[in-house]
């Protein structure tokens, strides 16, 4: 049976293999080694697809003026999936590219029906997360998809006139008229950065979760059908893992409990992490004799995708946890400990970024 992957929806990924070979993703393995920066996101296979990386790898080299763009939803609190985004685009930074950051209000107002108001909040919350978190201010732009010049809406119409009912059903399954035009305005964001009023940007390079590779078809089949009349030349991606919830199931707004909020206070966010799913035996006899299973374990996760600085440190904790000779109890709070430093370190950045007032100067708030 066919696979279809729904950005609006909320699941887990069991099987990512499957997903480079339905939808004919390149695995990162090869390009690994062309990579001028190492991360842990591609060592550890967080990062595991790409689409024509090489391609965008070769412009940003050969100094053509390449971009990175990204954007997320401003509902709910930035958690750690959302540092994901946050880090990948300090590493593009780090590479020598410039990132531009797209404030989805549009999106949240129409598909998640969220208040006007408290989006546009958010949205300057976020973008002093990013800050903080390590994104430099100088090489990024940070736009609300409400508040761009009119050229931008006018590339929305003109996509209309080039794809059918049945083909937005085949990317998405059944879709809305919000899901439309929030598609194609998703579209408008991954190809402006090409328009001369936007900078020139041929080569862009857009990573995701996974989820959203069904925009990154549509970019992509709309950029070809464009080539001619306003010049768009495919953009390329990258995709990471979804970070599940604690539960090892679905990250959901909707499930606080389960997420770590970068806002947190940590001593709520460490007992969070107390009550999570790990691969643990039932006693501690059973788990010294066979081992614990860090496959199943949410707190493994985290140290993959966050906790543990570098692969000696994970190899460690998976061999130790593999050959029983550390019980769960002692690797959560070591995980804990991880967490409060991390977010204690993050929320002093966060303050010193409110308190420089930088968010209003470089960010236009849409009018109403
Ligand atoms: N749909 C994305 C999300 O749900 C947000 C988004 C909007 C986006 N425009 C984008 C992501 C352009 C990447 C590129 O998080
Ligand atoms: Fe998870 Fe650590 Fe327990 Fe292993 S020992 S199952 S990694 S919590």
């Amino acid at each position: 049976m066919s696979i279809k992957l729904d950005p609006w929806g909320h699941y887990v990924i069991e099987d990512y293999g499957r997903l480079i070979n339905e939808f004919g993703l390149e695995p990162i393995d090869k390009i690994e080694p062309l990579l001028p920066i190492k991360h842990r996101f591609v060592e550890r296979r967080i990062i595991f697809a790409h689409r024509d990386l090489n391609t965008w790898l070769k412009g940003l080299l050969s100094g053509e003026k390449s971009i990175v763009l990204t954007g997320f939803m401003p509902s709910g609190q930035p958690h750690l999936g959302t540092a994901m985004v946050f880090e990948e685009l300090k590493l593009f930074q780090s590479m020598g590219a410039n990132v531009k950051i797209v404030i989805a209000d549009a999106e949240a107002y129409s598909v998640r029906r969220e208040d006007r108001r408290e989006l546009i909040e958010r949205g300057a919350e976020f973008v002093a997360q990013a800050i903080a978190w390590g994104v430099d201010p100088q090489r990024a732009e940070f736009y609300y998809q409400t508040a761009m010049k009119s050229e931008y809406y006018r590339l929305i119409q003109m996509f209309s006139r080039k794809v059918s009912m049945a083909e937005m059903e085949a990317i998405y399954g059944e879709i809305s008229p919000a899901k439309i035009v929030s598609s194609l305005t998703q579209v408008a964001d991954i190809l402006h950065p090409q328009l001369e009023e936007f900078g020139g940007y041929k080569n862009v390079l857009v990573p995701v979760g996974v989820d959203q590779d069904p925009h990154i078809r549509l970019a992509r089949d709309i950029a070809d059908r464009f080539a001619a009349e306003l010049e768009l030349r495919r953009p390329s991606s990258i995709y990471h893992k979804l970070l599940r919830g604690l539960d090892g199931n679905k990250m959901s707004k909707s499930r606080p409990e389960y997420a770590i909020h970068l806002t947190e206070d940590p001593s709520v966010a460490v007992k969070k992490l107390m009550n999570a799913l790990t691969g643990g035996r039932a006693t501690a006899e059973e788990q010294r004799r066979l081992g614990g299973e860090p496959w199943k374990c949410m707190v493994f996760e985290l140290y993959m995708y966050h906790l543990a600085d570098n692969e000696a440190e994970l190899k460690e904790i998976y061999d130790n946890c593999v050959n029983g000779r550390i019980l769960c109890g002692e690797c959560k709070r070591r995980a804990g400990e991880k967490l409060v430093t991390l977010l204690r370190d993050h929320q002093k950045r966060v303050a010193e970024v409110k308190s420089s007032n930088l968010v209003d100067k470089i960010l236009v708030k849409p009018s109403f």
